[in-house]
Parts: C-alpha cells; sequence; structure tokens
C-alpha cells in the first residue's frame, strides 16, 4: 500500500515538473554568456556551444542589423529582420531576442506563430493593425500608435496589417532566442514536398483548382 502511494506521488510529481518545464520559456543559462561557436562540429546541445570565453569580445554583445530598413518590395508588402541566436551570436542561451519589423501601408506580416516564444509588440513609427486569435478562436486585436504596444501569448496565430498611410516600423521582442516561426500560408502550400491537394481541399471546404491556384503563389 504504502508503495503504491509513493508511487502515485512520484507520478504527480514527475506531471508537475513536466508541467513547469513545457509552461517556460528558454531554459535558464549556467554560465554569464555563452557566444554560439557555429564553426563547433560534431557537439549537439540545446542552442549552439560556446566559443571559449578567452576569445569573447565586446563585439560579440552589439548587433547593427536592425538599423536598416527592411526591404518591403514583396508580395506581402512587409519585411522582418531578425535579431535571434543565428544573426546575433551572443544571444546564445540568454533566452531572448528581437525581430525588426517594416511594413509598406496595406501591407501586411501575414498570419504565423512562434512555437517557442511570447511576443511583446511596440510601434515605434506608423499605425498597424495587430491582433491574434486565441485557441477557443476569438480574435482580440487594436489598432498601434507610436509608443503603444501589444503581446501575443506563446504559439497563437497573430499579425501585423499596415492601416495608416505612411511606412510603420515595430520592434518585436522574444522571451526566446530563437523562437521560430511557422507562417500559415507557406507552411500549408508551399511546403516541401507539398500537403496533398485533396487534403487542403477537404481542410478548406474548396475545390481542388482553389488549392492549386494558391499553391502556385507560394510554390518553391
Ligand atoms: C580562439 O582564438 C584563437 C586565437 O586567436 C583562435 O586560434 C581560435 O580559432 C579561436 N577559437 C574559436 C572557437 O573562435
Ligand atoms: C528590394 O527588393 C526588390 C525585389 O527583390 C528588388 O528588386 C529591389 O532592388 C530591392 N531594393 C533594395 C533597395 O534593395
Amino acid at each position: 500500500m504504502e508503495l503504491r502511494c509513493a508511487a502515485h506521488f512520484f507520478v504527480l510529481f514527475l506531471s508537475f515538473t513536466l508541467l513547469l518545464a513545457s509552461t517556460r520559456a528558454d531554459p535558464h543559462p549556467l554560465q554569464d554568456f555563452c557566444v554560439a561557436d557555429f564553426g563547433a562540429t560534431g557537439v549537439v546541445v540545446n542552442g549552439f556551444p560556446c566559443k571559449p570565453a578567452s576569445n569573447v569580445t565586446s563585439d560579440d554583445f552589439f548587433f547593427a542589423g536592425l538599423s536598416n530598413e527592411g526591404n518591403t518590395s514583396n508580395i506581402f508588402g512587409s519585411s522582418v529582420t531578425p535579431a535571434n541566436v543565428l544573426s546575433f551570436a551572443g544571444l546564445n542561451t540568454l533566452g531572448v531576442s528581437m525581430n525588426r519589423v517594416d511594413v509598406a501601408p496595406g501591407g501586411v506580416n501575414p498570419p504565423h506563430s512562434h512555437p517557442r516564444a511570447t511576443e511583446l509588440i511596440i510601434l515605434l513609427k506608423g499605425q498597424l493593425l495587430v491582433g491574434f486569435v486565441s485557441t477557443n478562436n476569438q480574435f482580440f486585436s487594436k489598432v498601434l500608435n507610436p509608443g503603444e504596444m501589444f503581446v501575443v501569448p506563446k504559439g497563437l496565430i497573430h499579425f501585423q496589417y499596415n492601416v495608416g498611410k505612411k511606412k510603420a516600423l515595430a520592434i518585436t521582442t522574444f522571451d526566446s532566442q530563437l523562437p521560430g516561426v511557422v507562417i500559415a500560408s507557406t507552411t500549408l502550400f508551399g511546403s516541401t514536398p507539398t500537403i496533398p491537394d485533396d487534403v487542403l481541399a477537404k481542410a478548406f471546404q474548396v475545390d481542388q483548382k482553389v488549392v492549386t491556384a494558391i499553391k502556385s503563389k507560394f510554390a518553391n
């Protein structure tokens, strides 16, 4: 009897620990910093191996990549410039990152989600309609003016749409060094190999011709 009770307690404890682990953002660092060494081969860790601390300089903690306006001449009229661990190696293990988002008038950063991070958006210039849909299908949105913020809970589908007359500029921040991005349109209609037409036709309740037409826009 006692043994069974202990086993139950253990299962409860394990579930609780797993729950905590799954609701946390990136794990805490175990040292001051761990500047990513992308050249290290044969070492696999959760993140990237660190370059030797003796090789680290101030430049490893500096990134100028967000100072330039992104090119919005594309089908969406928007551009996302990432400052995540892949472009800014000093972020490795620190659990944070940022993006610069430029959106032309009428442009959209199309519906997408970040599987590994909650997102804070601060608008610096212009006007953006920002919104996300919760898991019970409720749409939450706001039109942001400069200085105003919006938060998108982890993993939920969201977008930014320029409803102003001028270019919009926003900075987004994440509680992950590499939030990841799943863009709804390109994921479903532009994957490699492609998702079978029947699946998409059934899922969206449209004719296969519609699926073929949409796929042609996102083909690799
Ligand atoms: C560290 O610095 C030394 C000396 O400059 C260099 O030979 C070595 O390749 C560097 N290692 C890494 C991982 O950057
Ligand atoms: C922006 O991108 C378009 C399309 O790729 C390209 O034609 C144009 O030269 C780019 N503009 C700048 C300033 O880089």
